[in-house]
């Protein structure tokens, strides 16, 4: 389908994100931490209502072990709950605790002046003009539960391991946690006339397991808070106009399964996982038209196998295979909620998200480059995406460097409930960034399970080998050691998934950029001015639309990585991925510049 590649699209856009980058790197200042909240009486203040308690959490790290798994007993009454709970440690309440009224409508601010002179950055509308989006695109932001939500321990939430993780001494630089982040439980109806006001027609958020099933469990009982809870943000969200776009897993594994067997790295966690599936399908069924199983779980199985999450294991796992294990399980777990998904007559569509790329060769004349691309490949993408789209089984390339003692091999039956278990492709499309075969090759780190490299073996570089130049802007240095933006590599990159595990439809299902220095900003017009994360986002769209128009990708949806800052896991909130600024004193959100230039290039570019 792909009518023509190239493999490093240069084009007019390209040259704003180096000159911008230096135009902020002159800000950093030193951060003071916040203390005590007053009461906002901004102009874009709409109804932050209240004036005492401090917003940010931060915590004093416990470090209890983790109790061994197997051995805190299955009592689901609320003592049972308390137990859990208290392998967490006290929590911060929210400052208020009801929904408050949105206001009628959210006024956005005047639109900024251009950017800079437009010769050599066009203004949104102004990006390939003629290329209209595809009639039901998706203008769509993207958060995830634990990162937005707060109100961790409100209406029968249960703990989840990362409520439990982000208080391990060390595991988060700042020693913040999630208590509180941006409120959005109780803030879902300012959050979603913010997007309404930017003309946003969809946003993918997560339900958190454990506000559904406090103790995750097949045979514990459901949380009819927190069902009620999600129906009305469906409901709210399409009251705007907003399709809901529902994941069901964002990484917050109920911490009672943890504790009871090792969580993702039991085979016990498919049927507790296919259950819930099976309670949030039947309860919104008919509300929501797409759906993810799992958001990025390469990622969060990898996360398993170190700390803080290097404690607890099923029998027989340790943290060299616990990250395998978690890919089998939750490939079963997702297959079989799919399955369910089906057999019930479920309506709309159902997938789960990727997340990384295919790259491209570092030393353009290395056959050894060009094998570790296809390295990277098959164990960042392919690891779930062949199984699920095109062989039901794990690559070959990794079945032949992981042993069957680590990565379990499917049965028949299982192959069969994976493959075809997805409707769309997804890809979380941050980046896409040059391989490289390891310094000592491929054929010696394959067979050296010790090698630093192992399994995967290659690396990734952030600069050509041949004049040393970066691929593209840093983010801020807390994300530069993964996030560099590369909107040059997009369309080669889309060409590239969609050839290798090719379906009808493809979404962006997050992408976005964390603005260098801008936690050490305190002046609110520094901090608005986010032209590095402007740029980011406009010149992706406009490769974005040069796949549509010139590439035939079936992209019909982009989603920005965060409608709001939020709490970036390890990170904590020392780093800001947010089109909106949150104040975490008072939780007001103010619309940066990249909100209202997404907002001006959709205006001008959907149909
Ligand atoms: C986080 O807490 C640990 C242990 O209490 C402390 O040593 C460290 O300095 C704290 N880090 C920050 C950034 O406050
Ligand atoms: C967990 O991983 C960390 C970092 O690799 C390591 O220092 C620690 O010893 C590990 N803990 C256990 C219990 O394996
Ligand atoms: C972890 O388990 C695997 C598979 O059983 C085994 O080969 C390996 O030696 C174990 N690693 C450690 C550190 O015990
Ligand atoms: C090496 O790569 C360069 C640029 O990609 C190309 O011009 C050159 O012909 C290649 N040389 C060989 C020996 O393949
Ligand atoms: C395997 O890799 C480790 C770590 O790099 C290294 O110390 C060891 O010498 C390697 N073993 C072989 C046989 O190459
Ligand atoms: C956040 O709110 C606090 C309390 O009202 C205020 O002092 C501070 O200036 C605000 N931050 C910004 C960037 O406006």
């Amino acid at each position: 389908m792909p009518s023509m590649r190239r493999k490093c699209g240069l084009n007019h856009l390209r040259g704003a994100l180096v000159l911008l980058l230096a135009s902020t790197k002159a800000l950093a200042q030193t951060t003071t931490s916040s203390a005590t909240a007053s009461t906002a009486a901004s102009t874009t203040s709409i109804y932050i209502s209240y004036s005492t308690g401090t917003a940010t959490s931060e915590t004093t790290p416990t470090s209890a072990p983790f109790p061994p798994v197997g051995s805190i007993p299955r009592d689901y009454s609320p003592s049972g709950l308390e137990n859990i709970w208290s392998l967490v440690g006290t929590v911060t309440a929210p400052p208020f605790t009801t929904t408050p009224v949105p206001t009628a409508s959210v006024i956005l601010p005047s639109p900024p002046p251009p950017l800079y002179p437009t010769w050599y950055a066009p203004e949104p509308s102004a990006i390939f003009p003629n290329y209209k989006l595809p009639k039901g695109f998706k203008f769509g932001v993207a958060t995830a539960a634990y990162q937005v939500e707060g109100a961790v321990k409100n209406e029968g939430k249960g703990p989840s391991v990362w409520d439990w993780a982000s208080r391990q001494p060390d595991a988060i630089v700042d020693n913040s946690t999630a208590d509180i982040t941006d409120l959005h439980y109780f803030l879902y109806k300012e959050d979603a006339a913010r997007m309404a006001a930017l003309g946003v027609n969809a946003h993918s958020f997560s339900i958190s397991w454990a506000r559904i099933y406090p103790f995750g469990a097949a045979d514990s009982p459901v949380n009819q808070a927190g069902l009620s809870h999600y129906s009305d943000v469906i409901d709210y969200h399409w009251s705007l106009g907003i399709e809901p776009v529902v994941t069901l897993f964002h990484w917050d594994t109920p911490l009672a399964l943890v504790a009871y067997y090792g969580g993702f790295t039991s085979s016990q966690i498919v049927d507790d996982f296919v259950n819930y599936a099976k309670t949030v399908f039947q309860a919104y069924n008919g509300r929501v038209n797409t759906w993810y199983t799992f958001n990025e779980p390469r990622v969060y199985c990898s996360e398993l196998g170190g700390y803080p999450f290097n404690t607890s294991f099923a029998p027989g796992i340790n943290a060299s295979t616990a990250p395998y294990q978690c890919y089998y399980n939750l490939l079963n777990a997702h297959a079989g909620a799919v399955k369910a998904f089906r057999a019930m007559g479920i309506s709309g569509e159902i997938a789960f998200k990727n997340d990384d790329f295919v790259g491209q060769p570092w030393r353009a004349n290395s056959t050894e480059d060009v094998e570790a691309v296809e390295r990277h490949a098959a164990f960042q993408i392919g690891v779930f995406s062949n199984p699920v789209y095109t062989t039901g089984d794990w690559p070959e390339i990794v079945k032949e460097t992981i042993p069957e003692s680590y990565l379990p091999r499917f049965t028949e039956q299982q192959m069969q409930d994976l493959l075809g278990s997805a409707d769309f492709f997804a890809i979380d499309s941050y980046r896409s960034m040059l391989i490289a075969a390891p310094p000592n090759g491929i054929a010696s780190c394959m067979s050296n399970m010790s090698d630093p490299l192992w399994p995967a073996c290659n690396s990734i570089e952030f600069y050509d080998s041949n004049a040393g130049w970066a691929l593209g802007p840093s983010a801020d240095p807390q994300e530069d050691s993964w996030l560099e933006a590369t909107p040059q590599t997009l369309r080669y990159s889309l060409q590239q998934l969609h050839e290798r595990w090719p379906t009808n439809k493809m979404y962006i299902s997050e992408f976005g950029f964390a603005e260098p220095y801008e936690a050490e900003r305190k002046d609110m017009f520094r901090i608005t001015e986010d032209s590095t994360r402007t740029n980011y986002y406009m010149t992706y769209l406009g490769e974005a639309l040069q796949s549509i128009y010139e590439d035939g990708i079936p992209l019909m949806g982009t989603f920005s990585w965060s409608i709001v800052d939020n709490a970036e896991w390890s990170s904590g909130f020392s780093t800001r991925f947010g089109i909106q600024y949150v104040n975490y004193t008072t939780l007001e959100r103010t619309y940066k510049r990249s909100a209202l230039a997404l907002s001006e290039f959709f205006m001008a570019h959907l149909q």
